[in-house]
């Protein structure tokens, strides 16, 4: 199968050569041999190294489930962080969808109201995703937008229109789905919400806009073997993994991924989620940020070139376009852009990508380079596993456990106190005489 995603550590190699590289192979080999044996730390969440394959077999059946939404004008993916950062990520990144709208990332009443004033309830399908079935953002969402619909078209003909997505037996919203008869999915127990997009978590929304999940999990296949592979100087996953660790021991602490393409926007949302959830523990990890480019090259671009040098950057660069643009001649030519009349502007993209990784390197930054072949369903299941298999070998480098969040039960316990929720009562009492 071919490879549609190509590293460059060229413009690294001021701080890490290849030599500093190959010295790390045991070590890189060792935590990929922990995780495709499961003798690591976070072994139950393993699910998503085998999941481009194992959910082949699911994929008609979610095509099915898809095409009950075909008489809906509209259908709403209610969900938040693993539960909706790859479906976004993978509609914008394909060209996005007049159909499908997202709730339960927010807590915004103005956002919600724009929603419902934008949609019309009797043409609204529904899929609700939760693995812990307990979320309170997608929780509350989901029974608003329940209401909504089952007021417009009544309790029997909704239920036709809701889809679950959930744990195959834990939670809230397993029972109410089964209360209620909504058709289910099931969330697998040893795959976490950031490793989820190749689930039904994912691919059913996917498939309701329209899109080829089949040829998603074919992309994530190349990208399995090629990154399960022992072969570390060919294996992308392991390069990428020990370069940016070289580079986090060397000090940069933040890695800041930059792509070239506004339609990759969500693509690095749904990466800082699996890098920041998946490493910031126990006092580590690389903190995950992004820039649009050449958008934020006249807002961040500054900093980018000579703020405080404990940036690492990471750029994507996509080759091919689908349709070009020539820039056109004008007889007056008063901009004085005359000399890029006939030329395509994914060339004038590209010098702006070659120019910025150039300057970057030379102020200080160093700059790790993907290319990925083209934006197509096939290139993102490649892009997104090869990110999973060298998030999985980079957490194990650092010692931690890259797949469980204990951090985001913080907010969530004083969110729960705070709104009065029964068992809180001693937290409530402790945070109002801490003055919250
Ligand atoms: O990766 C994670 O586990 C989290 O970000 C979850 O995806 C997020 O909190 C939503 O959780 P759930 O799907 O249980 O509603």
């Amino acid at each position: 199968m071919p490879t549609p995603l190509s590293l460059d550590l060229a413009y690294i190699s001021e701080l890490v050569s290849e030599a500093d590289i190959t010295a790390m192979a045991p070590e890189v080999l060792d935590a990929l041999k922990s995780l495709l044996n499961h003798t690591g730390r976070g072994s139950d969440y393993l699910g998503w190294i085998n999941l481009p394959f194992d959910a082949e077999k699911q994929v008609a059946e979610i095509k099915k489930a898809a095409k009950k939404f075909s008489s809906c004008e509209s259908v709403v993916s209610v969900g938040i962080g693993g539960s909706y950062l790859g479906i976004k990520a993978t509609i914008e990144a394909l060209g996005g969808s007049d159909k499908i709208h997202y709730a339960g990332n927010h807590l915004s009443p103005t956002s919600f109201n724009k929603l419902m004033k934008d949609l019309n309830p009797k043409k609204t399908g529904i899929v609700v995703i939760s693995k812990s079935g307990t979320t309170t953002e997608p929780a509350v969402a989901f029974r608003i937008l329940k209401t909504w619909v089952e007021k417009a078209v009544g309790k029997k003909k909704a239920k036709g229109l809701i889809v679950a997505v959930t744990d195959a037996s834990k939670g809230a919203l397993k029972a109410l789905a089964d209360h209620e008869g909504f058709q289910t999915f099931v969330i697998p127990d040893d795959v976490g919400g950031r490793y989820s997009v190749l689930t039904p978590v994912g691919l059913l929304a996917i498939a309701a806009a329209g899109y080829d999940i089949a040829g998603l999990l074919k992309g994530a296949q190349a990208a399995a073997k090629d990154t399960q592979s022992h072969d570390l100087p060919n294996n992308l996953s392991a390069r990428y993994a020990a370069a940016r660790f070289l580079l986090y021991k060397k000090g940069k602490l933040t890695e800041v991924l930059a792509n070239f393409r506004p339609e990759l926007h969500y693509v690095s949302e749904w990466w800082k989620q699996l890098f920041g959830e998946s490493e910031g523990k126990e006092g580590q990890g690389l903190f995950p940020a992004s820039v649009d480019l050449t958008t934020d090259l006249h807002s961040m671009g500054q900093y980018l070139q000579e703020g405080r040098r404990n940036l690492l950057e990471t750029m994507i660069w996509v080759a091919k376009e689908e349709k070009d643009i020539a820039i056109p001649k004008d007889k007056d030519d008063r901009e004085g852009l005359n000399f890029l009349a006939g030329k395509k502007l994914s060339w004038v993209n590209e010098q702006a990508m070659k120019g910025t990784a150039a300057a970057h390197r030379d102020g200080g930054l160093p700059v790790i380079r993907l290319t990925l072949d083209e934006i197509s369903e096939y290139s993102l299941g490649y892009l997104y596993y090869f990110f999973e298999m060298a998030c999985g070998i980079s957490g194990t480098l650092l010692g931690i456990n890259p797949f469980d969040q204990p951090g985001v039960e913080a907010y969530k316990k004083n969110m729960f106190a705070l709104l009065g929720k029964k068992g809180y009562e001693a937290l409530t009492a402790e945070l109002k005489a801490k003055g919250v």
